[in-house]
């Protein structure tokens, strides 16, 4: 049965999620270091859009969009593209890219998974990278159906994640080593990485396969890197 989102939104205890929980992505610094920390490049962008099949003329959102990486590359292919990002600085930095490489017509929206405004069956593929953690479990489903609606039927659904697919028992030496990496490699303090783990709501493998399947997605592909790195591919079923 189809979530009814008007009823949901209009409840007293929905979730307000403009509110940063974690790392606060509002914080200049945050912004500035981003891209550079995390090795977003726009050819390593444009190649997932290929691998999801976009076609110019298509309707794409990112969701969480940060500084623009996807939708920037989105635009040059020649969809139209919905950015979102509760930050208007991560916001204003995807601004600033699609000014720098030209990609024109990106709509930029502020507001969270929880509150985004998007007509229904309006997308052709939606992604999301490394921003629905922010969300605990119960409003990653809802954010998940929210995003299952605004897909037309057949149309493909990224999300790409932290979320621990390691074995129960691996947990602590699991973790030590992705804090060990992230602060030798990816230039990260380990508080920032000790907040992701501690504060914010990074879940298991299975739970978060279980959420997309009762959002109603249709799961094609799950890879898992590190045991903290998760990538799907989805379908909404036609
Ligand atoms: C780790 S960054 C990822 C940025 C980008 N998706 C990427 O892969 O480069 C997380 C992003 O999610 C945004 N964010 C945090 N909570 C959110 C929410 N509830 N809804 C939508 N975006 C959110 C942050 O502002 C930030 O830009």
């Amino acid at each position: 049965m189809a979530i009814n989102i008007e009823a949901l939104q209009g409840s007293d205890w929905y979730y307000d999620d403009s509110k940063h929980v974690g790392v606060d992505f509002s914080e200049p610094v945050q912004v500035a270091t981003y891209d550079a920390r995390q090795r977003s490049t726009d050819a390593a962008a444009a190649a997932l859009l290929a691998e999801l099949g976009l076609q110019s003329d298509q309707v794409f959102a990112d969701f969480g969009c940060g500084t623009g990486v996807l939708a920037c590359q989105a635009a040059l292919a020649g969809c139209e593209v919905h950015a979102i990002d509760i930050s208007a600085q991560m916001l204003e930095a995807t601004r600033k890219r699609a000014e720098i490489l030209g990609a024109s017509g990106i709509r930029l929206q502020q507001a969270g998974f929880l509150s985004f405004v998007l007509p229904a069956n309006s997308l052709d593929i939606a992604t999301t990278q490394y921003a629905l953690h922010h969300l605990n479990d119960f409003w990653k489903l809802v954010a998940l159906q929210r995003i299952h609606a605004a897909l037309k039927p057949g149309a493909t659904f990224m999300l790409r994640d932290v979320v621990y697919s390691c074995h129960p028992s691996e947990i602590k030496e699991t973790v030590d080593a992705w804090l060990k990496w992230m602060q030798e490699e990816r230039g990260y303090s380990r508080d920032e990485n000790v907040t992701h783990v501690r504060d914010e709501h990074s879940t298991f493998a299975w739970v978060m396969e279980g959420l997309l399947e009762r959002a109603g997605f249709r799961l094609q592909q799950a890879r898992y890197a590190r045991g903290v790195y998760a990538t799907y591919i989805c379908q909404r079923p036609g």
